[in-house]
Order: C-alpha cells, then structure tokens, then sequence
C-alpha cells in the first residue's frame, strides 16, 4: 500500500522543486510521476533536446528519497511538430482536422507520427533509462482520452486497407464477411476499401466493427513501439499505463500484454455525473461517488494487469471536466485510498500534487491550493499514510481470493456498441449492474478476460460475451462450478452476422435452447414477472427463446425469463438491481457460496485482501455494522464517508 502524487516540474519555479519534494516525502508519499507533457521542453525545437532540467528534478527527487514514475510525453505533440506535419492530427467522423491547441492531437495511424514518437522516446530513454530515481514509466497518457482511438485519417484508410488484406485474404473474403451484397456495398479491390464514415444511413456495422478493431490494434502497436525501446534501455523497470474509467474502445488486455502493470485513472464524482445513474442516485451520491462504479474498475484493471495494479490518478477534489462538479465530503479521498488497496492496489497516487493557477485545469483541485497552503486532501493523505503504518504488521499479502468470475470481453463490448438494437441498450453498464448485484451480497469478483483460467472460480459470469470463441467455448465446457450467460451472449459471429445456429450459436451445447426473437425496450418500460416467488422487473431488453426446458420463470405473455439446465442458468432479458439480486442469491447459495448478512446497507460495501476485512460507508446515513471486532481503523459505527478496517477471521463472512 504506496502513496504517489503527479508532479509537473516545469509548471513551478526550480526553486521550490526540493521543498515540495521534502514536503510529499513528509506527508508519506513514496511515488511522484513526472513527465507526461513536457515535450515541448523536452525538444523546444526539431532535434534541439533540453535535458538537463529533467536531469535536475529527477536528481532532486532521488535526493529527497522518492521514486519517480516517469511518463513519455507523446500525447502532446509541440507547436513545432505539428506545423511540420500537419499530416500527423487526427480527423473527426466528418472528415474536419482536431487541431493543435489542447492535448492528444496525433492518429495512432500516423506512420509520420509513429517515427517523431519513437525518435523522442529513444531520446528520453537513452538518457534516463538507468537513472537511479526511475521506478517505472509510464507510456504516453490515458489513450483514447477525449474520443481519441478512431481517426478517419488518409493514413488510417490507408493502414485499415493493409489491415483489411491481411485479415481477409481476398476481397470475396470480405465481402462476404461483411455481407457486402446487402445494398451493393461490395468492393472490387482492398484500395476501394473506405472509412465507415460520412455515410447517408447507418454503415455496415461488420465494417464498423472490422475498423474499431484495427483502430484498437494500432493503440497496441503504437504502445508496443514503446515498451520495446522502454525493455532495451530500462531492462529492469516495469512499464505502466494509465487507463481511463468507463472506456472501452480499444482492447486494454491486449494492449497490456506489453506492459508490466494496470493503472487507471479514478474519478468518482466526475464519472457519476457523467453516469446513466438516476437524478436520485446520482443526488444520494453527489459527494462520495457511486459504490461499486470505482470498485468495478478496480476489478476490471486488476485483470487487465494480471494481478498488479495502480490507481495513477486519485481525484484530490473538485475536478473540472465533468458536467458538474461537486467537492467531495471530506474523508472521501482517503475512503477512496482504501477503497483501492481493498482491491489489491499496489500503490495509489493523486492527481495533482498542486492545483495549476494556469491553463485548461485551474478548477482541478490538488492536494495544494495554487499558492501552495495544503488543501483538505493532503490532510487525508497524511491520516491514510499513518492507517497504513499501522496496518502493516496484520497485512498477509496474498492475490485474490474470489470465487467469483466475471467475463469481461473487448471486441463483444464493441459488437454491442455497434449494433444496439435500442438506444438505451448500453453494454458496459448491463456489465456493471450484473457485477453490483454481485457485489452486494459481500462478495469479492475477480473480472476476467475470455482467455483466462475459470478452474479457480465457484461461479463464473457472463453478461454479455456477443461472441465466443471456440477456445473459450471449450473452457467453458470444461467448467465444473455454476454458469450464468446472459442475454446478448454467443449472439453473433466474430463478424458480426447472426449465427447461423441461431444465439446463442455454441453455447447450445451447454444448455439447449436457442433466441427466435429479440426486443429493446425504451427505459420508462419495466416488464413485471415473479421469480422465486419475489416480484421482479425486467427493462431493456427481451429475448423470445425456443426450447424443451421449462422455463423457471416466464414474463404474462408467455416469454421466458430464466432457464435453468445442470450447472448453467441463462436470463433471457435484463433485469433490474433487485431482481438481479433475487437471481443471484439463489444461483450463489447453490453454489456454496456464503452470503453475508451485512451488506445490505444501500451505501456500505464490503470487500477483503490481503488478511483484512473493510467496510465502506458511501451512503448519506450512517450505518452501524452488525459484527463485533477489534477494528484497526474505525469502528462498527460509521458516518458518512467513514470506513472500518479489522483482521479477517478464518471462514469470516463478511
Ligand atoms: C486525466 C488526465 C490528467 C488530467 C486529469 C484531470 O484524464 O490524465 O492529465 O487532465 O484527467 O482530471
């Protein structure tokens, strides 16, 4: 359990760099990243490279006793660069330039770009890779951060053509893949090949899907530049990047299986207000963020780093992207804090050491005010380093734990995305609702990709896998513990056609039934059923499905709800929170795994690692937990914001 800060040197005068440095050590800060947008200091102009300032802020942080995580500046290509190579700004879907002026201005397709980024990168690794401040680097920042994964470049249709060779083989190949004879869409030649865009209606969603992929594959490949000169110089030193919350557009497993560590960016009462959460949520929430919005992602980067993961950037305070954006209640950053070292964070670092007087982020809190008096989050920062201290001596350091799986899938989000059927069908959240239902029964979820390993799970879920490969088909086969698809699952070809088995294609194998009819619903549409003999609401979406199975629980029309065959279970709608809930406590009681009692607080949420047990109070009332501990921190009572901390018992349910 680290504590880390993002530091920009070259926005403060040099004299005050040793101070704050001393000052970040005092308040128990062992990490400071650095780095991340300083190329047009790094390099002010072509081939005339400024190092020596670096040189001296890594000096002096090494002298101050932190670790530097140092970040490669590509997300913000200078003034300099730019009029050169104008060629090198990406293209919006109408075709018009994203200019220069803020930050992420290259195509990932560049071949132009690709060169300037590895030059400076080289350059910069050359000279610091062995420095001793160096503990990491971090490559570029938060890839795709303001829409910035798909480019409709020159270069990109140009790459997406190669791409699309490569892929299919021949042109009837992809014609046929994409079933091109639809409205005469077919191509004569890969060259013919166009950018889904500008188009009068709706573009093929096969040859959208084709082009998010190769979109996807390019963030890999321009990452993956990176990290091979990153090895070469820094042989030792893990290399990380700082993914975004709520994102899905471009296959973080793949892209981390270059990369050493997972680290995301957390910002909870930004993305709440960003979030399809309700006005009443997100008024119950305004100040602590939604409960189980960050720990799905803490979950989700865990499996995206196999295990190591970081928070990179902690929101200090009121941020300034959002719509709105409220301060939150104070104890909420240090909540945060352990909210993520519950989910295995190695280290959590906060966004920003001090708030910029200047520019784009002057109402981004820092854990300083501009004029450096310490903010209400530096004081957090300094109760949580002595909580750690003094948690140190319980900790039994060991990975997860969970008996739960959930099956999270890039290309199938996008297949999702792509092809809605309704608006109001959103394939993240149905993920992120399934996993709060979870969730509220006290359980820790690991999230998993497709490929992973299911044997070490007693339940493994899939919300929404539109497809599955044959390699997973035959893990799943294979799987002992209880299976729960859900609807949309095995419902397309990798292509994006309807299989020809009808959905959900080779998932038949493992629970007879097949999909006929399926239906979106507006959201003010709540379908009422019974299941379990509980009332229960179905919204979104429907399938009509045919099959000898008797449904356990069926809709007034006659349309099944949920079937249930040996070890698998598969919902044929979405269902809300509660109902999720009435599903899942069976489905997890038959699997032998014990809920707790304690969770049910609409606010509190529960989680263990590491040998501790932590209860968190995200809701407006206070809660008083049920069992009797010797809490480390906190205790049974707990106010808002609040959060107890004690030594997990043997068979301990939380
Ligand atoms: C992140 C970004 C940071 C900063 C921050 C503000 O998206 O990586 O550089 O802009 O947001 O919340």
């Amino acid at each position: 359990m680290q504590l880390g800060v993002c530091y920009y040197p070259e926005h403060w005068p040099e004299q005050m760099w040793a101070e704050d440095f001393k000052q970040m050590k005092s308040l128990g800060i062992s990490h400071v990243r650095i780095g991340e947008f300083a190329w047009s200091r790094y390099e002010p102009s072509p081939g005339l490279y400024q190092w020596e300032w670096l040189e001296r802020a890594l000096d002096q942080a090494h002298a101050g006793g932190l670790k530097v995580i140092l970040g490669t500046p590509t997300a913000t290509p200078p003034h300099w660069l730019i009029k050169a190579h104008p060629e090198v700004l990406p293209l919006d879907h109408e075709g018009k330039v994203r200019g220069f002026g803020s930050r992420r201005h290259y195509c990932f397709s560049s071949k132009v770009y690709r060169e300037l980024a590895r030059e400076i990168v080289e350059r910069m690794a050359q000279r610091f890779g062995s420095h001793p401040a160096l503990s990491a680097w971090q490559t570029d920042n938060e890839y795709g951060c303001h829409d910035t994964i798909i480019s409709y470049s020159k270069a990109a249709q140009l790459g997406f053509q190669s791409w699309c060779r490569e892929r299919y083989g021949s042109i009837e190949a992809l014609n046929e893949a994409w079933g091109n004879v639809f409205w005469s869409m077919e191509y004569q030649d890969f060259q013919a090949i166009e950018l889904p865009m500008l188009t009068v209606t709706e573009a093929n969603p096969s040859h959208r899907l084709a082009f998010w992929r190769y979109s996807s594959d390019q963030v890999r490949a321009f990452n993956q530049m990176q990290t091979k000169i990153l090895r070469k110089y820094s042989p030792t030193l893990p290399l990380v990047h700082n993914y975004m919350g709520f994102f899905t557009q471009f296959d973080h497993f793949d892209v981390a299986e270059d990369l050493d560590i997972a680290s995301w960016d957390s910002y909870p009462l930004g993305f709440l207000d960003q979030s399809w959460e309700s006005p009443r949520v997100k008024e119950t929430y305004l100040r602590t963020g939604h409960p189980d919005h960050t720990a799905f992602h803490h979950d989700l980067y865990r499996g995206v780093g196999r295990g190591r993961w970081w928070v990179m950037e902690q929101q200090p305070g009121p941020v300034n992207w959002a719509p709105h954006n409220p301060a939150p209640l104070p104890g909420m950053v240090r909540l945060w804090t352990f909210e993520a070292f519950a989910h295995g964070a190695e280290l959590v670092s906060y966004f920003r050491w001090r708030q910029a007087p200047f520019a784009q982020e002057q109402f981004h809190a820092g854990l300083h005010l501009p004029n450096g008096d310490r903010d209400q989050a530096s004081f957090e920062v300094e109760q949580v380093h002595a909580e750690i201290k003094k948690l140190q001596a319980h900790m039994k350091p060991g990975p997860s734990n969970a008996k739960i799986a959930l099956v999270f899938d890039y290309p199938s989000e996008w297949i999702l995305r792509v092809s809605p059927q309704g608006k109001s069908y959103d394939p993240l959240r149905w993920s992120m609702e399934v996993y709060a239902a979870l969730r509220s029964f006290g359980q820790n979820i690991d999230i998993v990709p497709a490929a992973a390993d299911l044997s070490p799970y007693r339940c493994v879920v899939l919300p929404n896998i539109a497809h599955c490969s044959t390699a997973f088909l035959k893990r799943l086969k294979a799987f002992q513990g209880s299976l729960v698809i859900g609807p949309r699952t095995g419902s397309k070809t990798a292509e994006l056609q309807i299989p020809q088995e009808l959905p959900p294609a080779g998932l038949q194998d493992l629970i007879p039934l097949r999909v006929r009819r399926v239906e979106s619903l507006p959201p003010q549409i709540k379908m009422p059923l019974s299941i379990h003999q509980e009332e229960c609401f179905a919204s979104f979406w429907r399938e009509e499905v045919e099959t000898k199975l008797k449904a356990s629980a069926e809709f007034a029309d006659g349309w099944g709800a949920l079937y249930e065959h040996r070890n698998v279970s598969y919902l044929s709608a979405c269902f809300d929170f509660e109902t999720l809930r009435v599903i899942f406590k069976k489905i997890l009681e038959d699997a032998a795994i014990t809920l707790s009692k304690s969770a049910a607080g609409p606010g509190l949420r529960l989680q263990e690692r590491h040998g501790l047990s932590f209860a968190f109070n995200y809701g407006p009332e206070a809660v008083t937990l049920s069992n009797k501990r010797s809490y480390l921190v906190g205790s049974a009572h707990l106010k808002a914001a609040e959060l107890a901390i004690w030594k997990t018992e043997e068979g301990e349910v939380l």
